[in-house]
């Protein structure tokens, strides 16, 4: 199917749909190269009628074949942020590189096969992120293991696929060191600490400030760079921080560079072969009109160039600069479609529009009081003549996905697409209310596949178990 992009690249002489998209949250335009300041996929666009597409898909056409809610991702965005990362690393830093995509934005196999084409690398944080990521033919060898509580199980898996560990606490060395005699070959490992930067986001995702959860407390450096100098069975190579997600301040990243490159004349001054070092994600992206994040390209530069720097003031060998980015590669990709159900106008005060999904699909509006652009499928261009509040269907009042968005009136079975909504809702998703997760698909020129079945209600019952002395006597 060919579309219009819905992008302001058009001529100007170009009528109807694209004038009215300007009046859309879509006027920045979409640009293939830094698409985490898109609001909506690189490859969006309108059929004949006006309605919305994606991928060369009729988000109408997806609604009908695999039903709503629908998670829709757009391969040509994945793929291009994942060349940004690799263009802008290649072209700002001077020595070798390689950007890992933050699986937890979003865990599939599909995901991650796209990814590992590109030649990115990839961090897991769980034993289920790291079997989707071998499953999904990422090279162990690109793969790092994350966590702040990894199990015996979770470090014995990566230990014995190959990929390389990185160390969060004491308890990550007793459980390796218990491991060892049973392994052919040392354990690759990166070292975790607090970098003690701080940034401005929300609370609940800000990292690199000293007191967290993760990593080792810069203070311990010595002590654990002695100690590892000291086990047979470990060969530490890398060196991490992670400052925090959804960062559009350029400072912090820059900061970070002289903390690390710090930190790597400690560990090689202990004898350690430290060749990596990374940086950690947090990149942000444009949810809404009014987010002005800074371009992949600015950020790659930002960081490699401050790296390279602070490495030359101390005279040191450049290491291999590794990054971590999960949203901003992976959330604009992301469009979430739903069916519009029931109404209720409450005169003077607010008219609540109900999708057939929510806090279930998407719980980052209740936890983080997160932001999002949506436009109705088949009338996006249709003026926006009433403000209305997006309510999910769950049995709680904070369950609203958009609080307050101007929409053409639209009634019960009309569809609402989400944009950015590739990043922290497929892999945050949850069954509350025993409402089943969503179908995903990928879509790219004009084909989708399905890359996540639908849950079904029967499927909630699977784990359930019903002691023989409860079942109902009929
Ligand atoms: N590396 C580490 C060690 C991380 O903890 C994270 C994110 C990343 C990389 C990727 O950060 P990104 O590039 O995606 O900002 N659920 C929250 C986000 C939590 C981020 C957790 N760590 C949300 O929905 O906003």
């Amino acid at each position: 199917m060919s579309s219009e992009p819905v992008t302001g690249t058009e001529p100007a002489s170009e009528p109807a749909p694209q004038a009215a998209l300007a009046q859309q949250p879509f006027e920045s335009g979409c640009d293939a190269s830094s698409p985490n300041r898109n609001l909506a996929p690189i490859s969006s666009g309108l059929d004949a009628e006006g309605r919305l597409v994606v991928g060369g898909c009729r988000l109408s056409d997806l609604a009908r074949t695999y039903g709503t809610p629908l998670y829709v991702l757009d391969e040509a965005t994945l793929r291009s942020s994942c060349r940004a990362y690799r263009d802008a690393l290649a072209a700002s830093y001077p020595g070798p590189s390689l950007a890992l995509y933050a699986s937890k934005a979003n865990s599939s196999l599909a995901i991650t096969a796209l990814v590992a084409q590109e030649g990115l690398g990839l961090d897991a944080v769980s034993a289920g992120e790291l079997l989707t990521a071998l499953g999904g033919g990422m090279p162990p060898e690109r793969i790092v293991l994350h966590g702040n509580n990894k199990s015996p199980e979770e470090l014995a898996l990566a230990a014995q696929a190959g990929v390389t560990v990185v160390l969060d606490n004491w308890r990550d060395i007793e459980l390796l060191s218990a491991l060892a005699p049973s392994l052919a070959q040392p354990v690759r490992l990166m070292l975790r600490f607090t970098p003690g930067i701080e940034c401005h986001t929300h609370e609940y995702i800000r990292t690199g400030h000293l007191d967290s959860k993760f990593g080792f407390d810069p203070e311990q450096l010595p002590q654990v760079l002695g100690h590892l100098a000291s086990c047979s069975w470990a060969r530490l190579t890398g060196l991490h921080a992670h400052i925090g997600s959804q960062i559009f301040e350029l400072q912090p990243h820059h900061d970070l560079a002289g903390v690390m490159a710090d930190a790597l004349a400690q560990a090689r001054g202990h004898g350690h072969p430290v060749s990596d070092l990374n940086v950690g994600g947090g990149l942000g992206i444009r949810y809404v009109a009014s987010d002005d994040p800074p371009t992949i390209q600015a950020w790659v530069s930002t960081v490699a160039g401050a790296l390279a720097a602070a490495c030359r003031e101390r005279g040191l060998d450049l290491p291999r600069l590794l990054c971590e980015p999960g949203r901003s590669l992976v959330a604009t990709a992301g469009v979430t479609v739903y069916e519009l159900g029931s109404r209720k106008a409450i005169p003077g005060l607010r008219t609540y529009l109900s999708v057939d999904g929510g806090m279930s699909d998407n719980p980052r509006p209740i936890t983080y009081q997160s932001q999002y652009t949506a436009l109705l499928v088949d009338r996006p261009t249709a003026e926006a003549s009433e403000t209305v509040t997006v309510a999910g269907k769950h049995c709680e009042s904070g369950d609203v996905l958009l609080p307050e968005i101007a929409l053409p009136p639209a009634t019960s079975g009309d569809l609402l697409a989400v944009f950015a909504t590739g990043a922290y809702n497929a892999s945050m998703a949850s069954n509350y209310n025993r409402i089943p997760r969503p179908a995903a698909v990928l879509v790219h020129e004009g084909q989708a596949e399905l890359v996540q079945r639908r849950e079904q209600p029967e499927d909630l019952l699977r784990y359930d178990v019903l002691p023989a002395r409860l079942t109902p006597v009929i």
